[in-house]
């Protein structure tokens, strides 16, 4: 699902990463010269990932961070984010938009966004709604990957907004 989007030395970011399902394969592809940004509302889970994270020898690619569920707080990442992953998190966010909005100005140019939501809570009609709005917020559609018992969209940085 990743291979195909991520290469070594990349800036990835994981959104709602939990336990770090997608982390650690992402930082086994982005390897020593890349970083892995792990985001997500429940310390639980980051304390978690980054145990799983020491136990893989990934620590020094991969860095967490517990966000609010209003603000992923990347402010600091401005415009270096190469490819972004966002598994099973959309529907969870209060405000698509800002969700959406968010991600946007951590990416470079053309970076790219892969949203993927459970086919079995979110109907086709919601994420219709969910793609029109990462469009409202700059992001063009690539395609619609197949992934399994899921919906999914890969998105590229299109407009630069000021
Ligand atoms: C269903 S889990 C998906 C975990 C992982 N991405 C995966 O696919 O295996 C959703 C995760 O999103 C996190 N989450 C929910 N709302 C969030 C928000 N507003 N910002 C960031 N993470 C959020 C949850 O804490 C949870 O760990």
């Amino acid at each position: 699902m990743l291979n195909p989007y991520v290469k070594a030395g990349m800036k990835v970011l994981d959104i709602g990463c939990a336990m770090g399902f997608f982390s650690l394969p992402l930082a086994e592809i982005v390897g020593a010269k890349g970083k892995v940004i792990c985001v997500d509302v429940q310390e639980k889970m980051i304390h978690s990932l980054e145990k799983r994270a020491k136990k893989a020898g990934l620590s020094n690619i991969i860095e967490t961070r517990v966000c609010t569920h209003n603000s992923l707080g990347l402010e600091d990442v401005i415009g270096e984010i190469d490819f972004a992953l966002a598994a099973a998190v959309v529907h969870e966010v209060p405000d698509a938009s800002t969700f959406f909005s968010e991600v946007y100005k951590t990416m470079r140019k053309h970076g790219r966004l892969l949203v993927v939501e459970p086919g079995g809570h979110v109907t086709e009609t919601d994420f219709e709604e969910t793609v029109s709005i990462a469009r409202k917020n700059g992001f063009r559609v690539i395609n619609k990957p197949e992934v399994k018992r899921s919906r999914a969209v890969l998105l590229e940085k299109y407009l630069v907004h000021s």
